[in-house]
């Protein structure tokens, strides 16, 4: 499963990516808002890091205006993934900027014939939100095995970008599905090289080592 990070702080995705952790970047409006930084400027800084996919979100509501903004934001480099949200404007844009050449995040999706859609769209990648369908008490992961049953017997190309992961738990389920992708925030990321028997596997191997005497340096 590839990992991509879901933030606009360019210090943490730098961190992340000299430990090979990064395979791409997700961001959207809010995220540019919490970095308090210019859309442009700021994913031209996570793209001069990354070298894979970096999603950049359109805020235009109708196809046209998706597709104009689409374009400006390829400029900024040629791993910029276009994110569109997933409304019948948004597959529109999608067809048209897949036809172009560029990637496409088809984002917001919520339901398995949203996902059908989008890949019939043309998109390189689906993000089904797994975080806010947990939020109204319904199962997130489960959208993301429906998605992969569907893509996997039509054999669509589509990828499956688990999205608004919260946990570390979401992160292995997600893999044990067989999401292609999960983005993910950076403290979620390293909260799985977390375990409590690690630590106290640990404690007990130093408290030993102390008593034996010795220096390795
Ligand atoms: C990523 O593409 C999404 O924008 C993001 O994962 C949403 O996460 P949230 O539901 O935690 O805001």
């Amino acid at each position: 499963m590839k990992f991509f990070v879901d933030t606009a702080e360019v210090d943490q995705i730098r961190e992340l990516a000299e430990l090979g952790m990064v395979d791409g970047v997700t961001t959207n409006p809010s995220l540019i808002m919490k970095s308090g930084r210019d859309i442009k400027e700021v994913t031209a800084e996570i793209c001069g890091i990354v070298d894979g996919p970096v999603s950049a979100e359109t805020v235009a509501l109708d196809a046209d205006g998706m597709i104009a903004e689409g374009r400006e934001l390829t400029k900024i480099a040629p791993n910029i993934t276009v994110k569109v949200p997933l409304t019948w404007a948004g597959l529109k844009a999608c067809k048209v900027l897949s036809g172009e050449g560029h990637m496409v995040n088809v984002t917001l999706c919520f339901s398995a014939n949203q996902a059908l859609l989008a890949a019939k769209a043309g998109a390189t990648f689906i993000s089904p939100f797994v975080g806010r369908l947990d939020d109204i008490n319904l199962d997130g992961m489960d959208l993301i095995a429906d998605i992969r049953t569907v893509y996997d017997n039509y054999d669509f190309k589509t990828q499956i970008l688990a999205a608004s992961i919260r946990s570390a738990n979401h992160m292995s389920q997600a893999a044990l599905i067989g999401a292609d992708v999960a983005t993910a925030p950076p403290s979620v990321i390293k909260k799985m090289a977390e375990h409590p028997l690690t630590d106290k596997g640990l404690a007990a191997f130093l408290a030993d080592w102390e008593k034996t005497g010795q220096k390795i340096l």
